[in-house]
């Protein structure tokens, strides 16, 4: 495997490559984990009934989950491009731009929000370092830090940095190179969270907590929630995986790759849910369950308390904020290079210049997310402060329609055929062929309506999730 070869695209200009397949599911497996698997999947499972979560949160990575990564990485491979000129390739009307469109700017919007709480971990991953072990953990210590303005873009600005920096190296000596290296070391730290939680006195409830169905916490909002969480989770239908689908060598088994992200991207989740809810258990005892419910604060204000009540606080502060900088960086990067790529195949810029351009909106967009909590406090979106707006509009109601068109897409345009042909090129068997066939005819539009209709009223405050 040269670490220089590229593919030779249209008007002779060339594309870049990940290696081999070890390259793309590092990278794909780097975007999918993240904030989503350690910060998100646990207080879910917490609160939407525990393994009838995880059991349906596991079915549907299987089924709709593997239609969508196996249906993006297609649509790039084929075509060799991003979102915009890939969905074109199929047809050039208004509905293939607006699926490839819709595609590619759910990244660029999400990119500025997620450093923005890339940013957050960054800060506590420094102040583990400075030993403030017991200011993190005191009762104001959150709130203090995002109602200051400077403090926040500051620490959103450093981990701006990384990102692009990383992004600026190109594919292979960027995101390969550092995903490569960044995610076994992720699985190694987890593990040793992991097991500290789990031996900690107490921690067994939690495990319970985490592996029985919590029949009382079961409801509609417990499917509806699940898949959700599943889309983001495997950052589907956010035109990454197209992106990086492109990047992807034909002899490379897609089915093959496809299984080891999901593999991955479930160990992840699974490992949060035992480091957070038994360490929870073990020093929140009788208020536990209500604690896990705390939900988002879980991360920033529920943990920090934790760790300042419990052994080796700061040592285990440290590794644990590390893990999830780390996991938000290669998610940071996925969506950024996403975003430069569009700008790459629509603009026709050279890289540098895209990564610049593309540079200066993520940052305007990023500080507004990071005044929204203080200087703009004021400034609400259908009553939400920026970075929760970023966060409901690309989420809840942009990736539904996305998803819906990459659904349409392989449906109409690139048809099963096509999608069977792309999967068998390298010579391997299309093993999980029918339950693709079945979910991506019966099943997916239909769930990701219901998906799309529930958020867009709960957030509306007409349904309860
Ligand atoms: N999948 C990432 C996570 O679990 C989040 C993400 C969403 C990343 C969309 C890229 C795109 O945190």
């Amino acid at each position: 495997m040269s670490s220089t070869e590229t593919t030779a695209v249209d008007k002779g200009k060339k594309r870049s490559n990940f290696t081999g397949r070890i390259g793309y599911v590092m990278a794909a497996a780097g975007s999918a984990i993240g904030l989503g698997n350690i910060w998100r999947f646990p207080y879910l499972a917490a609160k939407y009934g525990g393994a009838v979560f995880l059991i349906v949160y596991l079915i549907s990575v299987y089924t709709f989950g593997y239609v969508l990564i196996m249906s993006e990485t297609v649509i790039g491979r084929k075509t060799k491009k991003s979102p915009v000129s890939a969905f074109r390739h199929f047809g050039n009307t208004k509905a293939h731009s607006f699926g490839g469109w819709i595609n590619a700017i759910i990244p660029m919007l999400i990119a500025p929000y997620y450093s923005v709480i890339g940013g957050w971990v960054l800060y506590y991953l420094f102040s583990y370092i400075q030993g403030e072990v017991k200011e993190l953990g005191g009762d104001n210590a959150f709130t203090n830090f995002i109602s200051s303005g400077t403090s926040v873009e500051f620490w959103f600005l450093v981990f701006a940095v990384c990102t692009i920096a990383v992004i600026f190296f190109g594919v292979q000596n960027g995101v390969e190179r550092v995903s490569k290296v960044l995610l076994p070391l992720l699985v190694v730290l987890s593990v040793i969270v992991c097991i500290y939680s789990c031996t900690r006195p107490g921690a067994v409830e939690g495990i319970k907590y985490f592996f029985i169905p919590q029949m009382q916490n079961v409801s509609w909002m417990t499917f509806v929630t699940a898949i959700g969480q599943m889309f983001y989770s495997l950052s589907c239908a956010m035109g990454i995986l197209i992106t990086y689908g492109s990047y992807m060598k034909r002899d490379v088994s897609i089915e093959k790759s496809t299984t080891q992200v999901e593999f991955f991207d479930t160990l992840i989740a699974v490992l949060a849910g035992l480091m957070i809810i038994p360490a929870v258990f073990a020093f929140n005892g009788a208020d536990a369950a209500k604690t896990l419910k705390a939900g988002p604060s879980l991360m920033f204000i529920t943990m920090p308390k934790v760790f300042g009540n419990m052994g080796f606080g700061m040592a285990i502060g440290i590794v644990f904020f590390l893990l999830v900088f780390l996991a938000a960086l290669t998610s940071s990067i996925s969506l950024m290079e996403s975003a430069v790529s569009t700008f790459q195949d629509e603009l026709g810029m050279s890289r540098p210049i895209a990564t610049l351009t593309y540079s200066g909106i993520y940052i305007v967009l990023g500080t507004l997310s990071s005044l929204g909590f203080n200087v703009l406090g004021g400034v609400k979106l259908l009553g939400m402060d920026f970075l929760d707006f970023f966060d409901f509009i690309t989420n809840s109601v942009m990736m539904p329609i996305a998803a819906i068109a990459i659904c349409l897409l392989v449906l109409r345009s690139v048809t099963l055929k096509g999608v069977e042909d792309e999967v068998t090129y390298d010579g391997a068997p299309f093993k999980r062929k029918k339950v693709y066939n079945f979910v991506i005819k019966y099943l997916c539009i239909v769930f990701l309506v219901i998906i799309l209709v529930s958020s867009v009223l709960n957030a509306f405050g007409i349904i309860k999730m």
